[in-house]
């Protein structure tokens, strides 16, 4: 998978790429990162990139004019070929665990690192193929959302995690719908997981191999530490026992943390009655 960079900081991108997952995947060659500095597509002696926004106001805006260049060499490279050209913006579509599994699917994805206050509107509108963001707060760049991209995405490619076990995913139970019965909790568009969002269903945090869930929680040596102890079962070496308490503890996690999710995630029958079970001793009143 070949990503391209377009962006004026290209020494950005140094120390991320020789580190961790994506040095791994750079050496292994399931990626190549190609990094293209915007101001070598410019064609003023200033190497200019950026001017003041029509109508006035604070901050300067991208010029159209070296993106497109840039995105139109990269596209002559390879005229036969369509690829998505991804806007890193706070206006786009936010990158959630199924748009990296889409993107990993690429053979190639170019990402344009926006600046400043904003990029010329005909660059989202008539270059790219979409525009992506990795949250609801404001970056001064897309840099560092681009690292985010080719992180979450190279880890999904065959063999660059090594152990493939973290990838594989549990066979699907069958989907039942769990509304939150919480008073104040709207499981409606809340943080934007709205019902028209075209997410696959439950695989928003496959990688817990908890199908949507939060994952449970882990623990190492020693078995006490400073009086907290580790769960008695995981000490247990039953492992049947051992799944069921993950998957309780996963489920609890979740429905505390993240409700939101819980309504996406395909529940087995005893996945709703360990629900039931949590929510009833939840609003238990504590023993006196
Ligand atoms: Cl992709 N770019 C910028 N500038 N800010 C962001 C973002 C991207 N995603 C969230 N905030």
């Amino acid at each position: 998978m070949i990503f391209d960079l377009v962006t004026i900081f290209p020494d950005f991108f140094t120390s991320i790429l020789e580190q961790g997952i994506l040095k791994r995947a750079l050496a292994g060659g399931q990626v190549e990162i190609r990094i293209h500095d915007l101001r070598d597509f410019t064609d003023d002696v200033h190497r200019t990139v950026d001017d003041r926004p029509f109508g006035g106001g604070p901050g300067m805006v991208f010029k159209p004019e070296p993106v497109f260049r840039a995105v139109e060499a990269l596209r002559a490279e390879s005229p036969q070929a369509s690829f998505p050209v991804i806007l890193l913006s706070p206006q786009g579509r936010l990158l959630r665990q199924p748009v990296a599994e889409e993107l990993a699917r690429e053979t190639r994805v170019v990402l344009i690192c926006g600046r400043y206050e904003g990029v010329d509107q005909r660059v989202a509108e008539h270059l790219a193929t979409e525009e992506l963001s990795i949250g609801d707060y404001v970056l001064s760049g897309g840099e560092i959302a681009a690292a985010v991209v080719m992180e979450a995405v190279a880890r999904l490619l065959p063999g660059v995690l090594g152990n493939e076990e973290s990838r594989v995913e549990e066979s699907f139970a069958p989907v039942a719908v769990v509304y939150d019965c919480r008073p104040d909790f709207d499981h409606h568009g809340r943080d934007g997981f709205g019902a028209s969002e075209t997410a696959s269903p439950a695989s928003d945090l496959i990688q817990s191999g908890q199908h949507g869930l939060l994952d449970f929680p882990q623990y190492t040596r020693p078995a006490e530490f400073r009086g907290y102890k580790v769960p008695e079962v995981l000490l247990s070496g039953n492992h049947a026992e051992i799944r069921r308490w993950r998957r309780r503890a996963a489920l609890e996690k979740t429905w505390r943390k993240r409700p939101d999710l819980l309504a996406k995630v395909p529940l087995s029958g005893e996945d709703r009655r360990t629900l039931e079970e949590i929510k009833v001793s939840a609003f238990q009143p504590v023993a006196s």
